[in-house]
């Protein structure tokens, strides 16, 4: 089965401006990842899935060496008029293999809402466990299994692919599932849980989005994990 998020290949600035300001991107899953991230300065870092560039730009303004890659040529294109040469971009789809990159080679790894969209989560896993140096980490975001159910009902445990509208006219296609089938993919394809977060907003949305502020104070939306490939 093909699976991808038809707007991120089709509209893809409508992402960006999107997710440049956006309560969800901007005030939540970033600035949490970056926090989960840690210390980047003077490390190569992989950017997996990085849509228009917005996580690498926040990597470059931390000292990172940035490699970044999205399926999508008009991702890739935004993220390269971002940023210009100041990282390396390409098209590369996760469901192959990372060729162009040597194993142990990358000391952090960022897939930010990514993992979702993925059929086969553990040899896009298995891949970036490959390239991570060991010692090294990787820190993902995905929807938070209990938002999808309140969201979508039946069962908690269901595993299986969600089709959706967001905002009017966005096509969304991910995989839902319970929190102990992402913990059992991540420990198949090698990773050790160092830490699992579920982000509070950050404080400047209390005045932009009120409404979403008061929402994901007290019900979580996403889920973030810092893995670790293991020394040895
Ligand atoms: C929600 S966006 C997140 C973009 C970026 N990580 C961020 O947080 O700003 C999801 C991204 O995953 C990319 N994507 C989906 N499936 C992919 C795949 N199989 N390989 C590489 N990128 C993929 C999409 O093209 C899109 O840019």
């Amino acid at each position: 089965m093909r699976l991808v998020s038809s707007i991120y290949e089709r509209r893809p600035a409508d992402f960006e401006r999107h997710a440049a300001g956006s309560a969800y991107n901007a005030l939540y899953d970033r600035p949490a990842m970056l926090n989960l991230l840690g210390d980047v300065d003077g490390q190569l870092v992989l950017d997996a899935g990085c849509g228009p560039g917005l996580y690498a730009e926040q990597l470059l303004a931390r000292g990172a060496h940035v490699i970044a890659f999205d399926r999508s040529t008009g991702m890739v294109e935004l993220a390269q008029a971002r940023l210009g040469d100041r990282a390396t971009l390409r098209v590369h789809d996760l469901s192959r293999p990372l060729a162009w990159l040597d194993a142990g080679s990358v000391d952090a790894i960022v897939l930010a809402l990514v993992i979702h969209h993925l059929d086969d989560r553990v040899s896009a896993l298995r891949e970036l466990h490959r390239v991570l140096r060991p010692g090294g980490r990787l820190v993902l975001s995905t929807h938070h299994p209990f938002d999808d159910w309140r969201r979508l009902g039946g069962s908690y445990f269901a595993i299986e692919l969600v089709e959706e509208v967001w905002m009017g006219d966005w096509d969304i296609r991910y995989w839902r599932q319970p929190l102990s089938a992402s913990c059992a993919e991540f420990f198949k394809a090698g990773f050790l849980i160092e830490s699992i977060v579920e982000p509070q907003p950050a404080a400047e949305m209390a005045a932009l989005f009120p409404e979403t502020h008061a929402k994901l104070c007290i019900q979580p939306s996403f889920i973030m994990f810092r893995l670790l490939r293991a020394l040895r």
